[in-house]
């Protein structure tokens, strides 16, 4: 069984083998979920499934990871990072302009670490919340999904019978 890391919500039982990244779907009722906390208020009105994302050891400390998942019943390029050994889940979708934020593909941090950075206006927003903490969407949060840890795989909360299209 693995261990999930710190802050992260811990699935009790995962059934992901090696090469089933992306297209492996699961409903969220036969993972045994922790309490999800402030994530479950956020879904919880929805019906969700989660989808495996990554496996832990490939994203090491300030990376991320895009992937696709239906939030609000659209497909939307979302994407993952690692963030002091917690990891976070946002839609990929600045608040000021709708535009992706990464510039350089699948580059999020600003040249510090410390923040997520927009490429177009140069928002900065904490990877821990989303917020925006500089920038013209000062204030406002990116939209967060879902995530749990098992088996050494990270899992996002997408929306059940919706299924995105297959992720890298
Ligand atoms: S579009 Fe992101 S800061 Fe303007």
């Amino acid at each position: 069984m693995g261990r999930g890391l710190p802050g992260c919500h811990t699935l009790a039982s995962g059934r992901l083998a090696a090469g089933q990244l992306g297209a492996f779907v699961m409903r969220a009722t036969e993972l045994q979920l922790e309490p999800l906390g402030l994530y479950k208020a956020a879904v919880s009105s929805k019906e969700e499934a989660w989808i495996a994302v990554a496996r832990i050891d490939e994203l090491p400390d300030r990376s991320s990871k895009k992937f696709f998942a239906v939030v609000d019943g659209a497909e939307e390029e979302c994407f993952l990072v690692n963030y002091q050994g917690r990891f976070y889940a946002y839609v990929n979708r600045c608040c000021h302009v709708p535009m992706t934020l990464d510039w350089v593909e699948n580059r999020f941090f600003s040249a510090d670490g410390r923040y997520l950075q927009c490429a177009t206006h140069g928002a900065l927003y904490l990877p821990e919340s989303g917020e925006c903490v500089a920038g013209p969407p000062c204030g406002k949060f990116l939209q967060r999904l879902p995530v749990a840890t098992a088996d050494g795989t990270v899992y996002v909360a997408v929306e059940q019978g919706k299924r995105p299209r297959q992720n890298d």
